[in-house]
């Protein structure tokens, strides 16, 4: 088989990334500065100053994953990169960034959605898995069920309504006072908790709904620490944390495994930031055991923000024949829509 190289460039958020990747699944180099401790400072991404250090950083990091993977600019066969969703300012980034290498050395350009890329670290950490699969994305920004049929080929069973599970980690992390990114905080500070300590809500929706919703359970702790505080009693931190991400948890693993049986998929696959939370991969673990499915996710470098994840998709898609010209813009708001 012919080797085909991918160069890919992610740069939607504040991790400034670039990969070489063999034949789509083997990674060369798969570089990630991340600007968190800048960020920290504010408490959040402050979308500017991310545009700012991605335009600083980007030149370096392309430089060292080439170095890392020992090959040239030449070398590559073509350059996949995000074009959304994500900041507009740090996506132009990668994208300007991306058009140059493509232009200058004639190198077909792919460009590649962010929540289809945490799908594919799935394949890059699996080489045996191949679709049909059912998926749950959930990161920062998305959460999304998606039966993926084939590559490139999705149907979406349900989505976020409002927050994504991870803004509602983040967001009840800031409230309790862990500082930002709130996620990997709350996965270690609940190791101390009991998830049974406090009853808060699980929100199902309607009958029969693929659906999410965060916010409800979101606005539940902030009240419960809210009034905790404001008369002078004291809060379990530890216990709060369980408490709330177990009713993440318990939503995202029931959602998911009765869209399992009632569309007879065999393998459960997860994706995104979130999916690197170590209760939520034990409980789809224990859970998948129990109902007897296949069940896969990336290990923690695939599963935040990386340009190798980009890169995979981005080589399936010039497989099967795309090619986007030099005029393709940045969407902040791309969804992740039914296709093919
Ligand atoms: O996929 P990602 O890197 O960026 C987006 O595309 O949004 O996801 C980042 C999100 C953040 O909300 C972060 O708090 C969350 O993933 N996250 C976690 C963990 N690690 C990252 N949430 C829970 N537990 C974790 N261990
Ligand atoms: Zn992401």
């Amino acid at each position: 088989m012919e080797t085909i190289r991918t160069l890919s460039i992610e740069t939607s958020c504040d991790e400034t990334s670039v990969a070489i990747l063999e034949n789509g699944r083997r990674i060369l180099s798969n570089v990630v500065y991340s600007q968190i401790t800048v960020h920290q400072a504010f408490g959040g991404v402050v979308p500017e100053v991310a545009s700012r250090m991605h335009v600083e950083k980007i030149n370096g990091v392309i430089r060292q994953a080439l170095e890392e993977a020992d090959i040239t600019l030449e070398e590559c066969d073509h350059v996949a990169v995000t074009y959304g969703p994500g900041l507009v300012g740090a996506l132009l980034v990668g994208l300007t960034s991306a058009k140059a290498i493509s232009y200058a050395l004639s190198k077909p350009l792919v460009g590649v959605n962010h929540i289809e890329g945490h799908i594919y670290a799935n394949f890059i950490a699996h080489p045996e898995l191949k679709p049909p699969f059912l998926c749950l994305v959930v990161s920062g920004g998305h959460t999304h069920l998606v039966e993926m049929k084939d590559y490139g080929e999705y149907r979406i069973l349900g989505q976020t309504r409002d927050d994504a599970a991870g803004e509602a980690f983040d967001k009840v992390a800031r409230a309790i006072g862990l500082g930002y990114p709130g996620g990997p905080k709350i996965d270690i500070l609940s190791n101390q908790g009991n998830p049974e300590a406090i009853d808060f809500p699980r929100i199902f929706l309607e009958k029969g709904s693929y659906d999410f919703s965060f916010s409800g359970l979101k606005s539940s702790v902030l009240n419960y620490l809210h009034r905790h505080r404001q008369k002078g009693e004291p809060v379990n931190e530890a216990d709060v944390a369980a408490s709330f991400q177990a009713a993440v948890i318990e939503v995202l693993v029931e959602k998911s495994f009765r869209a399992a049986k009632e569309l007879g998929y065999e393998t459960i696959v997860m994706a995104g930031g979130v999916s690197a939370n170590r209760h939520l991969r034990r409980a789809f673990q224990s859970r998948a055991e129990a109902d007897g499915l296949a069940f896969y996710f990336p290990p923690i470098e695939l599963c935040t923000d990386n340009a190798a994840m980009i890169g995979c998709a981005g080589y399936y898609q010039f497989m099967a024949g795309k090619r986007d010209e030099l005029d393709l813009n940045a969407i902040p708001s791309l969804k992740l829509a039914d296709q093919g």
